[in-house]
């Protein structure tokens, strides 16, 4: 689906862009007085660049409202289910597999070797979540999932011959 949007799009944007360059292409042999087109797009030019600053200004502000990311979304009297996640070679050490809609979790993931990827799919394979696990580091995770289902844990980071055999699943329930 999002690679079908993404190649739509793509083609959207390539036959505009192709569009621009013929148009410029067939116009170029035609000419004109410079004075009056010079004036006409330096006024173009400021009203779009006013617009892009201000629209930057405005979606930066916007995404940036939820800084810090990953912060826990409960209350502070709401302690989370604390889950201690180990990668090895080749596959998890997971304290907790069993979870309830609207429990928060708190990941805590690391790794007995080398480097690994943590990633959270629901069941249409959608990545809802990932971190690495790395050697002699804690990288947390804060997930409520709002669906139940059987969500599987892949590795995200090739780390040997059977990086492809590091599955896990949890299970939450209603
Ligand atoms: Cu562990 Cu790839």
């Amino acid at each position: 689906m999002i690679q079908t949007v993404a190649w739509v799009v793509s083609l959207i944007f390539m036959t505009a862009i192709a569009g621009i360059f013929l148009f410029v292409a067939i116009k170029s042999k035609e000419k004109r007085e410079y004075e009056p087109i010079k004036k006409k797009w330096y006024k173009a030019r400021t009203f779009y660049g006013t617009t892009l600053v201000i629209a930057f200004l405005v979606i930066t502000i916007y995404t940036l409202r939820e800084l810090p990311y990953n912060q826990p979304l409960y209350g502070d009297e709401q302690e989370p289910t604390i889950v201690d996640v180990e990668a090895f070679q080749f596959g998890w050490h997971i304290s907790e597999k069993e979870f309830k809609v609207g429990e928060p979790i708190e990941f805590d993931v690391t790794s007995a070797d080398v480097t690994h990827g943590f990633g959270i799919y629901d069941e249409d394979r959608n990545l809802i979540a990932q971190t690495q696990a790395m050697p002699g580091y804690t990288n947390t995770v804060y997930i409520t999932f709002d669906e139940p289902g059987t969500y599987e844990i892949l590795c995200l980071e090739y780390c040997g011959l059977a990086h492809h055999v590091m599955i896990a699943t949890i299970e939450v329930t209603e």
